[in-house]
């Protein structure tokens, strides 16, 4: 018996934040982002709650994959933050209603930070194994606009807003091989009490719109997300690597066989360095990201840059496909899987 992942369907919200509009927001410079980071503009939602932009990553999944959300056993939605900083309801409850689930289905929420989407995938793959459920839809969904402080250089240049959506389901055919999860505690150091990837209460600058081609900004008390960005970059170049190689181990495959890695876009200084170092050690396949215009939207970043790769035909069919992603917790895990398309 095997587990088939079908997808992803992604929304992508439509404004539009370059490095030039954060040059008026913050002392910065597209200079800085983009040699330090790769990233020349990302997407941010100024209507859309991460439920709304989930609901929109399923229907494009049903528009890509045919399937009636009658059919869906169950849903699991990796985010962060909830619509309006509610820490609940699950959002994946809220989704599984928006779009016509079957009632009574289990709909939960999972938090791994970034790693989110990957580990999402573990637990569904897992439940389908084990025989609890058929088949069930794994969500990343992402509006960290809402809690970036637009005054905090050191952070708001890094992250976008976006969503993906897979269908996951019972089969005899080679789909998900293996999956692994990891963490290790942040628990921060001298000036960093709280980790050194997490978030405070203070006031911060949001966006709150856009009037005439500008971004309007209100100041605001409130979580936001704060970051020693030298010590996640450490954490992050050493498991990268690692967690792809740990995902291949014991399952009969080796770099050379992998044709896409889909690494967590983050910054491309860490994929980079994971990619020489995959590289160096026998990978052959492209290393594939899209973090240029998304920026890092968290959990949903894997999936955008797998909707790309698949349009841009670097994701074929039969495609032996590693997603590897890091976060906060900190937390760090990888996907093995043969892409399909049709069901
Ligand atoms: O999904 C997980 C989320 N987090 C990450 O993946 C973050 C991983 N870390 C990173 O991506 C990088 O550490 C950053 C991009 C955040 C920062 O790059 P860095 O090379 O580690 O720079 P730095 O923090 O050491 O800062 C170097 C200098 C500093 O100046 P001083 O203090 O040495 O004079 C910063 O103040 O660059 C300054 N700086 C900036 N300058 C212009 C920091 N942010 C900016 C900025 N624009 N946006």
């Amino acid at each position: 018996m095997g587990v088939t992942i079908y997808g992803p369907g992604v929304h992508i919200p439509e404004t539009v934040l370059t490095n030039a509009d954060l040059e008026k927001l913050v002392d910065t410079s597209d200079e800085w982002i983009f040699s330090r980071t790769g990233m020349r503009e990302r997407r941010i939602s100024l209507d859309k709650g991460v439920r709304e932009m989930g609901t929109l990553a399923v229907y494009d999944l049903m528009s890509r994959v045919p399937f009636s959300p009658e059919e869906i056993d169950e849903i699991i939605l990796a985010t962060n933050v909830h619509d309006g900083n509610r820490t609940f309801p699950a959002h994946a409850a809220l989704i599984a209603g928006d779009i016509g689930a079957r009632k009574g289905i289990p709909a939960y929420d999972q938090i791994l930070a970034c790693t989110g989407l990957v580990g999402a995938i573990r637990t569904g793959y897992n439940n389908i194994i084990a025989g609890v459920v058929d088949k069930l839809l794994v969500l990343g969904a992402e509006r960290i606009s809402k809690f970036t402080d637009y005054a905090d250089r050191h952070t708001c240049v890094l992250f976008g807003d976006g969503a993906g959506a897979y269908l996951l389901q019972r089969s005899e055919e080679e789909g998900v091989i293996k999956n692994v999860l990891g963490s290790e505690p942040d628990m921060g150091g001298k000036g960093w009490p709280n980790g050194y990837l997490t978030t405070e209460k203070r006031e911060g600058l949001q966006i709150v719109s856009k009037n005439n081609g500008e971004f309007q900004t209100e100041k605001r008390k409130k979580n936001y997300l704060i970051m020693d960005g030298g010590k996640v970059l450490k954490f992050a170049a050493r498991v990268m690597k690692q967690s792809v190689l740990d995902v291949l181990e014991g399952t009969g495959y080796s770099l050379e066989d992998v044709d896409v890695v889909l690494p967590h876009g983050a910054n491309i200084r860490i994929v980079n360095a994971a990619k020489k170092g995959l590289e160096k050690e026998g990978l052959k396949g492209v290393v594939f990201h899209n973090l240029e215009r998304y920026g890092n939207t968290s959990t949903a970043s894997v999936p955008l840059a797998a909707a790309e790769a698949k349009e841009r035909g670097i994701i074929k069919e039969g495609s032996l496909v590693v997603n590897v992603a890091f976060g906060a917790g900190f937390t760090y895990g990888a996907n093995l899987y043969r892409a399909r398309f049709s069901r």
